[in-house]
């Protein structure tokens, strides 16, 4: 397992591109599955949770291309088998996904329950009653559940209790074969779901509303090839924007739309950050200042984004003033501010551990540190950036999910960082 090694202190200076989003090219994947043609999908990340999805399409027979510039040609009418075994889908939350695809494009599915970042329960009941409701038969056996349907899904009305961005998506693209209208209420607005949605036009899907939280799917009889680009990772543009206001530093991104990031601009404004912005770039400098402490809320969008919450707190702890960070989103995301303390942060829970008092010490110090989730293991790389001596980052294969070449992005703005592998 490799490790990051850094030396604290430096600013990050100068011009980056950001890569495509994750949270979009991983659903497009499947989405592929209910097409009868090519599906041809560009900008992917290079990204270990891409590798294990393209792993997880080839597990069942599908033949997949990808070329040097990570552009993933999917043959979904390859496919031989509809079952998706444990060892991928436990790795990855979003490989269940799969399931609704296969079962609205080929009538079954065998899925295994997923598992993903260690951040508290994340169930998955919102995306079965969603599929029930559109006529699938679901039973659970050992871990599995098994879906079938005789001929089509019938369109149906969909009410989501919580505001969910994997089952609003799942159910989406499942609805878009469904005989009939299938309306979804109170849906969850992410980009990426807007993204997948342009896409799933693209393939001849009727889609309307996505980005609201109403989302009206007309089915239609059969999806055919399409070309789409992913948008920009917003939480990669906004990680690298906080890394530079926490070391005093001056960043240009280029590739990242600002209109996504609206909540945590103006956040990174109230530090102190000049921000200016063009359709394409976000462009942020500290002038070298320290940033002062400000308190966020996290929420769904358009809201500050749970995926930024630890970089934030990593950017508050060495923050002037105090401020306070509220999880609303998962249970159990903090387990990077126990790893934050040891290095000298002066962070403390409250409201039975939603809620982070982050009272801002002038440097942090280097330390041997890990955490068992991607956002967690980044804001301790970004820890390490504003502290004084070498901090040591284990795991790393959390952050190989979810950032592309993070130690070269982040040497190319002048950290003094590198990665070797673990000998433990
Ligand atoms: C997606 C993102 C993840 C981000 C999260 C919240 C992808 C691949 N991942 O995860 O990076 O942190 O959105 O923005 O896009 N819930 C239920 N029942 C369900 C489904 C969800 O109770 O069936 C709950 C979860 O436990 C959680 C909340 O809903 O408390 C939101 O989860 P959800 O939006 O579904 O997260 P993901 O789609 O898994």
């Amino acid at each position: 397992m490799d490790k990051l090694i850094i030396a604290g202190g430096a600013r990050l200076e100068g011009e980056l591109r950001i890569s495509g989003a994750k949270n979009s090219a991983l659903l497009m994947l499947p989405a592929s599955l209910l097409a009868n043609e090519p599906v041809t999908i560009s900008n992917v990340p290079h990204l270990r949770d891409i590798t294990t999805m393209i792993e997880l399409l080839g597990s069942l027979g599908v033949e997949v291309v990808i070329d040097e510039k990570m552009q993933i040609e999917i043959h979904a009418n390859t496919i031989q088998r509809f079952r998706a075994p444990y060892d991928l889908v436990r790795t990855m939350r979003a490989s269940f996904c799969v399931l609704g695809p296969m079962l609205a494009h080929y009538g079954q599915a065998d899925v295994s329950l997923p598992g993903g970042c260690a951040i508290g329960p994340r169930p998955v009941d919102l995306h079965l009653k969603g599929l029930e409701a559109l006529g699938a038969r679901i039973e659970m056996d050992e871990g599995y559940v098994k879906a079938n349907v005789d001929g089509r899904l019938k369109g149906a009305h969909v009410f989501f209790d919580v505001s969910t961005v994997g089952g609003t998506e799942h159910i989406m693209m499942t609805a878009t074969l469904a005989e009939g209208r299938t309306v979804m209420e109170n849906c969850a607005r992410e980009p990426e779901i807007v993204d997948l949605a342009e896409c799933l036009i693209k393939m001849g899907a009727k889609i309307e509303g996505h980005g609201t939280d109403t989302i009206v799917i007309d089915g239609v009889e059969a999806l055919g090839g399409c070309e789409h680009a992913v948008i920009a990772d917003r939480i990669e543009a906004g990680t690298y924007l906080i890394a530079a206001a926490a070391t005093g530093g001056h960043v240009k991104l280029k590739g990242a739309n600002p209109q996504h990031l609206e909540v945590v601009l103006s956040k990174l404004d109230e530090a102190g950050a000049d921000i200016s912005t063009g359709d394409d770039w976000i462009e942020l400098d500290m002038h070298g200042r320290r940033p002062r402490a400000v308190s966020v809320v996290v929420g769904v969008f358009p809201a500050f984004p749970t995926d930024l919450q630890a970089q934030f707190i990593a950017m508050n702890s060495i923050a002037e003033g105090t401020a306070t960070v509220k999880e609303t989103i998962f249970e159990n995301r903090f387990m990077h501010v126990h790893e934050m303390n040891r290095m000298g942060a002066n962070i403390r829970l409250e409201g039975n551990n939603t809620t982070a008092i982050v009272e801002g010490v002038p440097r942090l110090k280097g330390a041997p540190v890990m955490a068992n989730d991607l956002r967690a293991s980044v804001s301790l790389v970004i820890a390490g950036l504003v502290a004084e001596g070498e901090t040591v980052v284990d795991r790393i294969y959390h952050i190989d999910r979810g950032y592309e070449q993070v130690e070269e992005k982040l040497a190319s703005l002048g950290a003094n960082i590198r990665r070797v592998p673990s000998t433990g």
